[in-house]
């Protein structure tokens, strides 16, 4: 099974990006761990990053029209991106909304997401831990 794995801006920069906030993990780095979870798995896992909303849409399109499961980092889009989120809804596959971080834990303006009443459910506060539990559930919730 093919999952795409998107991670929206700022993404790229881990590692260097705050890492008081967001670790020491670099994106490279990042894609490695993802690669490997779902080779544990049994997934084809493709790991994608963007600064840019028009490619984000344009990668969830592609993913409605070839029905695969998403694990979708939207990152500061989560917050505001009403286009990501309607990209979103037109997705059949299972989505898991993930953050490395809590944001209900964070400033007042990262409590909202447009994104979570799309998805199938979202993980949250785990680090690079969060996509390897995305990837279970992707992977659990399409055997089922
Ligand atoms: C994030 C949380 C967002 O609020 C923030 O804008 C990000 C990263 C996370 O993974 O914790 O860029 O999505």
């Amino acid at each position: 099974m093919h999952v795409l794995v998107l991670n929206g801006p700022n993404l790229g920069r881990l590692g260097s990006r705050e890492p008081e906030v967001y670790g020491s993990v670099t994106h490279d780095e990042l894609v490695e761990q993802c690669l490997l979870w779902g080779g544990e798995l049994g997934l084809e896992v493709e790991v994608r990053q963007t600064d840019d909303e028009a490619e984000l849409v344009q990668w969830l399109h592609e993913a409605s029209d070839t029905a695969a499961p998403v694990v979708l980092n939207p990152a500061a889009f989560t917050h505001y991106s009403y286009a990501v989120r309607d990209a979103c809804a037109q997705l059949t596959s299972t989505l898991v909304e993930v953050h490395l971080t809590n944001p209900a834990a964070r400033e007042e303006f990262r409590h909202t997401s447009v994104i979570s009443a799309v998805a199938t459910g979202t993980i949250a506060g785990f680090g690079a831990g969060s996509y390897r539990l995305a990837l279970r559930a992707i992977a659990d919730s399409e055997r089922r």
